[in-house]
């Protein structure tokens, strides 16, 4: 089944521009982070859907080695040498989240933030995700909620049931968080049937916490970033369980019986991502020793993009 993909390079916009002026949402979601990481531990972990490594300082420190997986290869390539520096464990990879490059159980832990709103075939994301993530492996997931409660208010005026339907609900606007246009995919989501899908791939949800629950430029401008983020610790904490903010974080684990072996270097790990075989790695060129896919290495970074 073929997937839409959302390619950020096709708008010429740079993310982290988005970020300039949102504070509020950038300390809420490491509060979130930092609190669901805070004992994790591992060899390898990777974001999926990282873009410019907004949220690397929440695992890079914990993980020996951290992988940035986006299938925009010009972020990747603008902001190699920043985020290098910056964090020198990080490796930056182009790909797809449907088709990753990596042997099943190579990860410890994950996580995906702002990016499930693009996958429009969430199946078989998860199932990608859960080949690659070893036994008791930590997975985060981030998901714009549908029953958030400007939604809720709308859905009584409106006398609109679907709100409370588990499918997911397109976002009609154009969007402008870095992927404009009509028609492409921005899903919100019912929380249970995250949880659902989550499950049947073998994950358990440890802990659930709303985000985020002042996102309204009008509090913002009363307010102030600070006496929001003070607010937004003590909604945390006290609705943490409740569908009723803009965005959710679930922590998940993740059970499984296969075993996992010990991969040293980022070459063990690799696979074709289109038929996960083997492939022969020279310095700048992989190719697959199955399927015969070439696939190349552009300015430090790997371009393992496939659909
Ligand atoms: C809104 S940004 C979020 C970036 C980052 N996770 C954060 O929270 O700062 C969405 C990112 O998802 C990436 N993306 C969308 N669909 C993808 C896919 N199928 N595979 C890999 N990356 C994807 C985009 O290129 C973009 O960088
Ligand atoms: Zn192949």
């Amino acid at each position: 089944m073929k997937q839409e993909i959302v390619n950020y390079d096709g708008y010429d916009y740079d993310y982290s521009t988005y970020w300039k002026d949102r504070q509020y949402e950038n300390i809420s979601e490491h509060y979130v982070l930092n609190k669901f990481l805070n004992n994790e531990r591992g060899e390898w972990f990777i974001d999926i859907g990282g873009s410019y490594g907004r949220l690397a300082d929440c695992y890079a420190g914990k993980f020996q080695n951290a992988v940035i997986i986006d299938y925009s290869l010009k972020t990747l390539q603008k902001n190699y040498q920043i985020m290098t520096d910056k964090y020198p464990n990080l490796i930056l990879i182009a790909a797809n989240a449907y088709k990753l490059p990596f042997k099943n159980s190579s990860f410890d832990g994950g996580l995906m933030v702002r990016v499930l709103h693009h996958i429009d075939k969430q199946k078989e994301y998860f199932k990608e995700v859960a080949r690659i993530l070893k036994n008791d492996g930590v997975y985060i997931q981030e998901f714009a909620n549908k029953k958030h409660i400007k939604a809720r208010v709308k859905a009584i005026l409106h006398r609109d049931k679907e709100i409370n339907s588990l499918e997911p609900y397109q976002q009609p606007t154009i969007n402008l968080e870095g992927a404009k246009g009509d028609g492409v995919p921005f899903l919100n989501y019912h929380s249970k049937y995250i949880e659902n899908l989550l499950k049947e791939e073998g994950f358990q949800l440890e802990k659930k916490q709303g985000c985020s629950y002042f996102r309204i430029p009008l509090l913002k401008k009363i307010f102030g970033t600070k006496i929001l983020v003070i607010l937004e610790k003590v909604f945390q904490h006290f609705f943490a369980k409740t569908d009723i903010s803009p965005s959710i974080f679930f922590k998940e684990r993740l059970h499984k019986k296969e075993k996992s072996p010990a991969y040293i270097r980022l070459d063990d790990l690799l696979v074709c991502p289109s038929c996960k075989h083997e492939m022969i790695i020279d310095k700048t060129k992989a190719v697959c020793t199955n399927c015969k896919k070439e696939y190349f290495k552009k300015d430090n970074i790997w371009d393992f993009r496939t659909e």
